[in-house]
């Protein structure tokens, strides 16, 4: 399975439920990347999304404890669940928050990742996977610049 995450210089992704720093042409490449895709995301960052609605043209796979329906969306209650009905789809990536990357961790086998040269201050982080041996960036694009930041695309690929 694979996932998509942003993340700055010190891995951390986000603070108080939302990103602190977004890169525009970050929103455009994890557009591009989910297009056409199911997507397992958390309720607490659906409702970070702008509108707090289901991703439009993927199909989105909603983790939440709570007995909701959501329109557009098909809701799990368990990870298990979420895995289950991912496998209708040919393609499916996790796309956070913070609890569903620490819990879908163990079925990545490759993650996309976009590296913002900044640290402001984060309360969530994902892992280091420069630390981490069973994983290798096997690509990496050519170092990008919005408004004096620097950003950078990567794909991470399990060992
Ligand atoms: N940098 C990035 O690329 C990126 C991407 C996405 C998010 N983020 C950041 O991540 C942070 C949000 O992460 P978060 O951990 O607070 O929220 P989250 O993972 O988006 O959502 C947490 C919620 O998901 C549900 N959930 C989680 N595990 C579950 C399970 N096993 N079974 C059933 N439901 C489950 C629960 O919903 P209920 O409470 O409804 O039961 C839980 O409260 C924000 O700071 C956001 O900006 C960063």
């Amino acid at each position: 399975m694979d996932a998509i995450v942003a993340v700055y210089s010190d891995w951390g992704i986000g603070a108080r439920g939302t990103q602190p720093l977004v890169i525009p042409a970050d929103r455009k490449h994890f557009r591009d990347l989910t297009q056409g895709a199911a997507v397992i995301v958390g309720r607490k960052t659906l409702g970070d999304v702008p509108g707090g609605r289901p991703l439009k043209g993927r199909h989105n796979i909603v983790i939440t404890r709570q007995p909701i329906t959501i329109e557009g969306a098909e809701v799990a209650h368990t990870t298990e669940e979420a895995l289950e009905l991912a496998r209708q789809y040919d393609r499916c990536l996790v796309i956070g928050g913070d609890s569903v990357f620490r819990q879908f961790f163990p079925h990545m086998d490759r993650v996309f990742i976009t590296k913002i040269d900044a640290a402001p201050h984060s309360d969530v982080f994902f892992p280091d996977l420069d630390a981490d041996p069973n994983w290798i960036c096997t690509e990496e694009s050519e170092h990008a610049e919005h408004e004096g930041v620097g950003y950078w695309f990567c794909t991470y690929e399990r060992t």
